[in-house]
C-alpha cells in the first residue's frame, strides 16, 4: 500500500491508556502497525487527578507501542474525556464578499469564525467547531456552498468545549511523556468515528461509549454531530454496586460482573449459585447469580434512563437509526436488549471494523476511542476539512496536520 501518513492515537481512559500507531494509505484506509495498552492510574472519571501517575501510564503505553512497531512516537491525536466535555450549537452569518458574489473559501471561513465567536467563558477551551451545513440566501441544507452565487451565507456549527484546566492538565501529562499533540479530540467523537456508518449518521443516530467512569453521548443527524454530553456513570458504578451489595472487594465484584454478569435477569435460573474463589479470604463463599445480576440490571436501567432523558431533551424523534453502544461497559451481557426496552429504539453494540493490520484484540468495544482517533486523523488529512480549524492560532492545526506526516520515526 502506498503510504500517505503515519498517525498515532492515544486514548487516555480511566482504566487504561491505549497508544495505537496507524498507517494511512492513499485511499484513506488505516492499517494498525503498532499498539500498546497499559492499565491507567492517575485518572478519575476521565479526568487527570494525579500528574505523575498519568505521565507514567502514558509513557508506558507509548513505549509499548514503540517496541511493538519499531517506530518512535513523536506526536499523537489524544482523547479528552470527563463530564466537563460539553457541546453547543451556534450559527454564523456573513455577507458574501467577492465582486462576483460567489461563495469563496474565505467567506466560508469567516462564517465559521462568526459562529465560533459566541461567548464562551475563559474557563472553557474550544476543542472542535464542526460545520453542520450551510444556508445560502435562505436555501437550507447546502453541504458545500463553494462557488454558489449568493448574497448571504449562513453556517450552522456544533462546538465542543472542555474545562480549560482539565485540558491543560492532560496536555501537561502528554507533553511530559515526550509526545506532542496533533489535536485533542473529544472521546465521544473519536468513538463515533470508529463505530458509526455514514448511513446512520445521515439518518440520525446516538452513540454512547460506556467506559469505566463516564458514558460519552454524541448525537448525529444529517451526517454531523449536533449534541455532546458526558454522563458521570459507567462500568465502575456497576462494579461498585456489586461490591457494596454483596459486601465483597472490588476485584471480586469486577470478576463476578465480567464472568457471570448480565442485564437479562428474566433469563436466569433462580437457583444458580456462583462460588467465589478469587481471594483467599472469600474462598468457599457462594453468591446467587440472580442477586448479582439484579444489582447490575438496576444500575444499567438507571444509566439508560439518564441516556433517555438526555436524548429526549436534545432530539425527540430524530434518531431513526437508534443507539449504538460501545466502550468496555457495552460488553455486559444483555446490554443491548435492556437498552431497547428502556429507550424504545434500535440498540446495537459495536466495535471498530474499518481497520486492518495488527488488529488482534482491538476490534472490541473498549478500543473504539483509540481506533477512532486514528480514523479521525486520517479523515482530517483531507485538505477540505482543515477549513474547520482556520481560526486556530498560527502554527495551529493546519501546520500540525502537515506535521502529522512525521508523527513517528522508524
Ligand atoms: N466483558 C465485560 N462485561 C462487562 N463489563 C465489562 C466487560 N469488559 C470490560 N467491562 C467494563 O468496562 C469498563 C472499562 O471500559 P473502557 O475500557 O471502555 O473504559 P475507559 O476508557 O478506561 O474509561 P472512561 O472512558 O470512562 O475514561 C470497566 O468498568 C469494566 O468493568
Ligand atoms: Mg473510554
Amino acid at each position: 500500500m502506498e503510504r500517505e501518513a503515519v498517525l498515532v492515537g492515544i486514548d487516555v481512559g480511566t482504566t487504561k491508556v491505549v497508544a495505537l500507531i496507524g498507517e494511512v494509505g492513499r485511499d484513506g484506509g488505516v492499517t494498525i502497525i503498532g499498539k500498546g495498552t497499559v492499565p491507567a492510574s492517575g485518572l478519575r472519571k476521565g479526568v487527570v487527578v494525579n500528574i505523575d501517575q498519568t505521565v507514567h501510564s502514558i509513557t508506558a503505553a507509548v513505549e509499548k507501542a514503540e517496541r511493538h512497531s519499531g517506530w518512535k512516537i513523536d506526536r499523537a491525536f489524544v482523547s479528552v474525556g470527563g463530564q466537563h466535555v460539553d457541546g453547543l450549537n451556534s450559527p454564523g452569518q456573513v455577507a458574501v464578499a467577492g465582486p462576483r458574489r460567489e461563495v469563496t473559501q474565505e467567506d466560508v471561513n469567516r462564517s465559521i469564525e462568526v459562529a465560533r465567536a459566541v461567548s464562551i467563558p475563559s474557563t472553557r477551551e474550544v476543542l472542535h467547531v464542526v460545520p453542520r451545513g450551510y444556508t445560502v440566501d435562505g436555501q437550507e441544507g447546502v453541504m458545500n456552498p463553494l462557488g454558489m452565487s449568493a448574497v448571504r451565507l449562513e453556517v450552522e456549527t456544533h462546538i465542543v468545549t472542555a474545562s480549560a484546566t482539565a485540558v491543560q492538565n492532560l496536555t501537561k501529562c502528554v507533553t511530559a511523556a515526550g509526545v506532542k499533540i496533533d489535536e485533542l479530540v473529544a472521546g465521544g467523537l473519536a468513538s463515533a468515528e470508529a463505530v458509526l456508518s455514514p448511513t446512520e449518521r445521515d439518518l440520525g443516530v446516538a452513540v454512547a461509549d460506556i467506559g469505566a467512569g463516564t458514558t460519552e453521548l454524541t448525537l448525529f443527524a444529517d451526517g454531523s454531530p449536533f449534541h455532546t454530553a458526558v454522563l458521570p456513570v459507567g462500568g465502575a458504578n456497576v462494579t461498585n454496586d456489586i461490591a457494596i451489595g454483596l459486601k465483597t472487594s472490588l476485584q471480586v465484584a469486577e470478576s463476578l460482573k465480567i464472568d457471570h454478569g448480565t442485564c437479562d435477569v428474566a433469563g436466569l435460573d433462580p437457583d444458580e449459585v456462583i462460588s467465589v474463589t478469587v481471594l483467599g479470604d472469600e474462598a468457599g463463599r457462594t453468591v446467587e447469580r440472580m442477586e448479582v445480576c439484579r444489582i447490575i440490571e438496576a444500575r444499567m436501567r438507571e444509566t439508560y434512563e439518564m441516556l433517555r432523558t438526555e436524548i429526549l431533551a436534545a432530539a425527540p424523534g430524530m434518531l431513526p437509526a437508534g443507539l449504538v453502544l460501545t466502550g468496555g461497559g457495552a460488553q455486559l451481557g444483555g446490554a443491548a436488549a435492556l437498552g431497547r426496552e428502556i429507550l424504545e429504539m434500535p440498540v446495537r453494540v459495536a466495535a471498530a471494523t474499518e481497520v486492518g493490520g495488527l488488529v488482534d484484540g482491538i476490534l472490541e468495544p473498549p478500543y473504539s476511542t483509540a481506533i477512532g482517533l486514528l480514523l479521525w486523523g486520517a479523515r482530517h488529512l483531507g485538505a477540505a476539512d482543515l477549513t474547520t480549524y482556520e481560526s486556530a492560532p498560527a502554527g495551529g492545526l493546519v501546520g500540525r496536520i502537515r506535521g502529522a506526516l512525521r508523527s513517528v520515526f522508524p
